[in-house]
C-alpha cells in the first residue's frame, strides 16, 4: 500500500520506525483529522483565546481567536475596549458574490454576439443544476464575456459572479464553473476549455468604521500621531505592509478559529492593498473632533460548509460567537473586519506612544517563565523582576531565583 493509502495510525508507525519521536494523540481525534486532510500523522495545536466583548452594529460579541503570537489577543481586547467606550463599530458587508473565471479557446467562426445571446439560458441551466444553492439564497448571478489574445490564439474569458449564500462557496463555485465550461463547449466556435476555476480576486467587501473621542485614545496629540502613522502607511510600502500585517494578526486569528480559509483572505487583501500602489488597508483621520478609523477587507468567508461543520473545535468557536444561533456570514465578516481594525488601532497607539516592545516584552517574559522550571509560588515574583530589569534571558531568571532563595 502507498503511504497515502495507509491509516493515520499505520503512517505514524512508519515515522516511529524511522526514529521520529511523535507526540501522543488520541486515536479517535487522529481518525477525525484523517478525514480532513491527506497523509495525516498528527495535529498542530494553537492557543485559543477570546476578545471578551466587541460591540459591532449594536450587538455584543465574544470573539474567538487562535494565534501563537503573544500580544495579538491583548491588542485586540485593547482596541475593542476603546471601540466599546465609543459606541462600538459600525460595519457592513457586501455579499454580492465571489468571482469565477472560465477561459476557453475559440476558432475563427466564433461569434461573441451568439454567446451573449445565450447568456441568460446558460445562467438558468447552471442555477437549475445547482438548485440547492439557489434554495439557500445563492446561485450564479452574472457572466461577463470578453475576448483576449492568448499566445497565438484567441481566447474567450467568462468572468462569473456566484453568490455562495452562507458558505465561502469555493467547491460549489468550482462545480458551477466546470458545468458552465462544459455547456460553453456546445456553442459554435468554442473549441476547448483552458480552465474554469474560482478567482480569489477581492470580493464580498466588508467595511468597519469607528469614531473615537480623543480622550479614549490618550488625547488629541496621540490621535494626531495615529493619523500621521496612517498617512505614512498610505505612501510608504515599508510601513504599509507592517500596518497590514498587524491587521492580519487579528483577522487571521478569527479566520483560523472559525475554520475559514485565511490564505484566500490574505491573497485577496494583498490585491486590495495594491490597487494604487501598495498602501495600508486601514485609514485614520480626524473629523469633527473625533479620531475616525476605517478598514475595508475582502471577506470571502463562510459560516457553514467546508470543514466548518465537521470540526468540534470550530463548532466551539461558533458557540462563543453566538451560543444560541449560528452567527450569519454577514455578521461574521463584520466582526472579523472589526477585529482587524481593533488590532490596527492597538498597534498604532503602542507605536505612537511607548513603542511596541514594552507590551511585547512583558508577554515574552511570561513565555520565558512558563518555559523554564520556575516553581509556581515564585512565578509572579520572577515575572515582576524580569519586567523591572528589562532583561529577558534564561540566565537572568536563574539569577533572580538564586536571589529569592538567598533572601529566604
Ligand atoms: C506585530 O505583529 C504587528 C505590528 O508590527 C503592526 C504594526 O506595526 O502596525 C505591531
Amino acid at each position: 500500500m502507498k503511504f497515502y493509502q495507509l491509516s493515520a495510525k499505520d503512517r505514524r508507525k512508519i515515522l516511529d520506525d524511522e526514529g521520529i519521536e511523535l507526540e501522543e494523540i488520541d486515536e479517535e481525534v487522529l481518525e477525525k483529522l484523517n478525514n480532513l486532510s491527506e497523509n495525516v500523522i498528527g495535529q498542530l495545536r494553537l492557543p485559543l483565546g477570546v476578545v471578551q466583548s466587541l460591540n459591532v452594529n449594536d450587538a455584543n460579541y465574544m470573539v474567538p481567536m487562535a494565534t501563537e503570537e503573544p500580544s495579538v489577543i491583548a491588542a485586540a481586547n485593547h482596541g475593542a475596549s476603546i471601540f466599546n467606550k465609543n459606541g462600538g463599530v459600525v460595519a457592513s458587508s457586501d455579499r454580492s458574490g465571489i468571482y469565477g473565471q472560465i477561459v476557453m479557446a475559440i476558432e475563427d467562426d466564433f461569434d461573441l454576439a451568439l454567446v451573449e445571446k445565450k447568456k441568460s439560458a446558460l445562467i438558468k441551466e447552471a442555477n437549475d443544476k445547482f438548485s440547492s444553492l439557489v434554495n439557500h439564497g445563492g446561485g450564479l448571478c452574472k457572466i461577463e464575456f470578453s475576448l483576449k489574445n492568448g499566445d497565438q490564439q484567441k481566447l474567450l474569458y467568462a468572468l462569473c459572479l456566484i453568490d455562495p449564500a452562507e458558505a465561502m462557496g469555493a467547491n460549489k463555485a468550482n462545480s458551477i464553473l466546470e458545468f458552465l465550461a462544459q455547456n460553453l463547449l456546445a456553442v459554435r466556435g468554442i473549441s476547448e476549455k483552458l480552465y474554469a476555476i474560482l478567482s480569489n480576486y477581492p470580493s464580498q467587501l466588508t467595511t468597519a468604521k469607528v469614531e473615537l473621542d480623543f480622550a479614549s485614545v490618550g488625547g488629541r496629540k496621540v490621535a494626531e500621531r495615529v493619523v500621521l502613522l496612517s498617512k505614512i502607511g498610505q505612501i510608504d510600502p515599508y510601513r504599509a505592509v507592517t500596518n497590514n500585517k498587524g491587521i492580519m494578526n487579528g483577522v487571521d486569528a478569527v479566520l483560523l478559529a472559525t475554520g475559514n480559509d485565511y490564505r484566500a483572505i490574505e491573497a485577496a487583501s494583498a490585491v486590495l492593498a495594491s490597487r494604487n500602489g501598495y498602501t495600508s488597508l486601514s485609514r485614520w483621520r480626524i473629523k469633527d473632533q473625533k479620531l475616525v478609523g476605517e478598514l475595508t477587507l475582502p471577506m470571502a468567508i463562510g459560516a457553514v460548509g467546508g470543514s466548518i461543520n465537521a470540526r468540534s473545535d470550530v463548532k466551539q468557536a461558533f458557540n462563543i460567537l453566538n451560543p444560541t444561533n449560528r452567527i450569519s456570514v454577514k455578521d461574521l465578516a463584520n466582526v472579523i473586519t472589526s477585529i482587524g481594525l481593533a488590532n490596527n488601532l492597538a498597534a498604532l497607539l503602542a507605536i505612537s506612544t511607548v513603542g511596541i516592545q514594552e507590551g511585547h516584552m512583558k508577554l515574552q517574559a511570561r513565555n520565558l517563565v512558563a518555559s523554564l522550571n520556575v516553581p509556581e509560588s515564585e512565578k509572579e515574583k520572577v515575572l515582576k523582576q524580569l519586567i523591572k530589569d528589562k532583561i529577558y534571558t534564561k540566565e537572568h531568571v536563574q539569577e533572580i531565583l538564586k536571589e529569592i532563595s538567598e533572601d529566604k
